[in-house]
Formats: structure tokens, C-alpha cells, sequence
């Protein structure tokens, strides 16, 4: 990747404000958002909860871009097809949340969705190794999951690397996605290390200029 234009970034509606989700998510379109980045949580995988099904099929009806599930839930293998079948493209699902996680990469395809695997700050990139060759894209968490707004973790960087590195050599045409405290004064150390794609909610849902001054900023300070 050596164009700023190839770089993906996803508003993290998490941040959005919820009495005008379907103004904001236009709003993150209009202003050259690339896909929407829908955070479900469970109250038990992570400590807070979010939204279900509903809310995605609310951005369905008022956007066309890509939907990127990210599924914060225990037990993933039991919702994956209520969240296909409310229009997700994408859906990522934690490594550390079940014990069958090459199957449910396999299931994710078979619903016709892309499949992402996700893996925390606390967890070794080794343990991704026999299934690179299954996804669309590896989440890297840049802070724990659970809350919008909290601040980036640097030690993960490295970890970038190494899967950038490793996706080179097995699925080249996956793409880095990194999620937590994204911002424009983050962005260029995660693009550096070898992230396409760029989760951030704070940052654009709560700019002080605006959704669209958000995006922007962020662009802004992609490397070219
Ligand atoms: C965190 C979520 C994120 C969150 C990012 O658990 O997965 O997608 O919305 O929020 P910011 O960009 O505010 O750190
Ligand atoms: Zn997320």
C-alpha cells in the first residue's frame, strides 16, 4: 500500500448519536467514509452492551457502504446468521470468544459475508497462523474492547508487523484493520506498521468541527 487513497476508513457508529443514526451514518458516506463499522456487545464477552441485529439493518436502508460487523459476543457461532441476514458484509469474530473458530471463518463465507478475525491486545498473533488463509481481514485491537473513546495501546504495533508479514507471504489480498483510539494524531504510526483499514468513532462522531472535518483529519494524515 503506498497511496493514502487505497487506505479504508470505517466510522465506528458506537460514537454516533443514536436519535440520528441514519442523518449520521449519510453524513459519514457523504464525507468519504468507506464502510460503516457496526460494534455488537453482549454484556458478556466484553463488560458494556451495544446493539443488536435492528440497529444494522437501520444503516442498511440508508447507505450502500460495505457493513463491518464486529461481533463482541460469546458463543459468535450462535448469532452470525441473524447479523448475515440483517446485512452485514463483513463479520469479524474474537479469536479468544470460542473454540471453533476455523469453522465459524468457514460459515461466515458460507453465509455470503467476508469473514475478519479479531484478536485483543493481551493476545499473541502466533495463534492465527493456520487460519490467515480464511479471512478477508485480521482486526487488530488497538485498546480492550468494550467502550468507545479510549486511549491507544502502542505495544501493539509490533504485532501489526508480524501479521502484515505473515499475510504477505500467505494471503496477500487480506487487509490490516486496527480498532481503538484511532485518530489523526494515531493513524500514521498504525498506516506505518501495516494497517489498510482504520475503525474510529471518537474521533469522527465527536469532532469538534463535524463528522465530515473528522474523516478528513484523519485522511489528512495518512502516509502517501
Ligand atoms: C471498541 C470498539 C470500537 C470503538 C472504537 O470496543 O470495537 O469500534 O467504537 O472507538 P474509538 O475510535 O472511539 O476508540
Ligand atoms: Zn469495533
Amino acid at each position: 500500500m503506498s497511496n493514502a487513497s487505497q487506505y479504508l476508513i470505517a466510522p465506528s457508529i458506537l460514537s454516533a448519536d443514536f436519535s440520528k443514526l441514519g442523518q449520521q451514518v449519510k453524513a459519514a458516506e457523504q464525507a468519504g467514509g468507506d464502510w460503516i463499522h457496526v460494534d455488537i456487545m453482549d454484556g458478556h464477552f466484553v463488560p458494556n452492551m451495544s446493539m443488536g441485529p435492528l440497529a444494522l439493518k437501520a444503516c442498511q436502508q440508508v447507505t450502500d457502504l460495505p457493513l463491518d460487523v464486529h461481533l463482541m459476543v460469546k458463543e459468535p457461532e450462535r448469532f452470525v446468521d441473524i447479523f448475515a441476514a440483517a446485512g452485514a458484509d463483513h463479520i469479524s469474530v474474537h479469536a479468544e470468544a470460542t473454540p471453533n473458530i476455523h469453522r465459524l471463518l468457514q460459515k461466515i463465507e458460507q453465509l455470503g459475508c467476508k469473514p475478519g478475525i479479531v484478536i485483543n491486545p493481551g493476545t499473541p498473533e502466533i495463534i492465527l497462523e493456520p487460519i490467515l488463509h480464511l479471512v478477508h481481514l485480521v482486526l487488530v485491537m488497538t485498546v480492550n474492547p468494550g467502550y468507545g473513546g479510549q486511549k491507544f495501546t502502542p505495544e501493539t504495533l509490533p504485532k501489526i508487523t508480524t501479521i502484515r508479514q505473515k499475510l504477505d507471504q500467505i494471503n496477500p489480498a487480506a487487509l490490516i484493520q486496527v480498532d481503538g483510539g484511532i485518530s489523526a494524531q494515531t493513524v500514521s504510526q498504525v498506516a506505518q506498521a501495516g494497517a489498510q483499514v482504520f475503525v474510529a468513532g471518537n474521533a469522527i462522531f465527536n469532532h469538534p468541527a463535524g463528522i465530515a472535518a473528522g474523516i478528513q483529519a484523519i485522511r489528512t494524515e495518512l502516509p502517501l
